[in-house]
């Protein structure tokens, strides 16, 4: 598990407070960064993004994933989330989901922009019982 003395993890937050200044939350006024870490050493940051139509706004983890996707990355060995709030904020079922399909066995960092206050996860202790795609094709019925 990485530690927060780490030079990795430090960096992975000085990249996910900068996605944070850039939230686009105006309606929660909540706003999350989101650094992950691939296999090549790239990091990838996300902030929250926020509609009008409120269901339709992303997380800032899910941002993060999306772009790393879609420009070809795709193995991934941690991510760190930082959020205003006294404790870390962990996943929502959304992310954890995304996370689970593309990055199972991913560590998920998360760190308090006020207290400094932090904890490292594997993702499976947090999404102990997933629903992924062996249970599609054949799993199911
Ligand atoms: N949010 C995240 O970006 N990540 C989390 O882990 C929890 C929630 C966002 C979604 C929404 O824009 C705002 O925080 C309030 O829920």
């Amino acid at each position: 598990m990485l530690q927060a003395t780490d030079p990795t993890y430090q960096s992975l937050l000085t990249h996910a407070k900068k996605a944070q200044q850039l939230a686009k939350a105006s309606y929660s006024n909540f706003s999350v960064g989101a650094a992950l870490l691939d296999n090549q050493g790239k990091i990838w940051s996300g902030c929250n993004v926020e509609s009008s139509s409120y269901g339709l706004s992303c997380c800032a983890e899910r941002v993060a994933l999306f772009k790393a996707l879609s420009e070809g990355a795709d193995i991934f060995t941690h991510i760190l989330i930082i959020a205003d709030t006294e404790e870390p904020t962990p996943p929502c079922g959304a992310c954890r989901q995304l996370l689970q399909d593309y990055a199972s066995s991913i560590e998920v960092h998360l760190h308090s922009g006020v207290s400094g206050k932090h904890e490292g996860y594997l993702l499976q202790e947090l999404y102990p019982h997933p629903f992924d795609d062996g249970k599609l094709n054949g799993g199911g019925k």
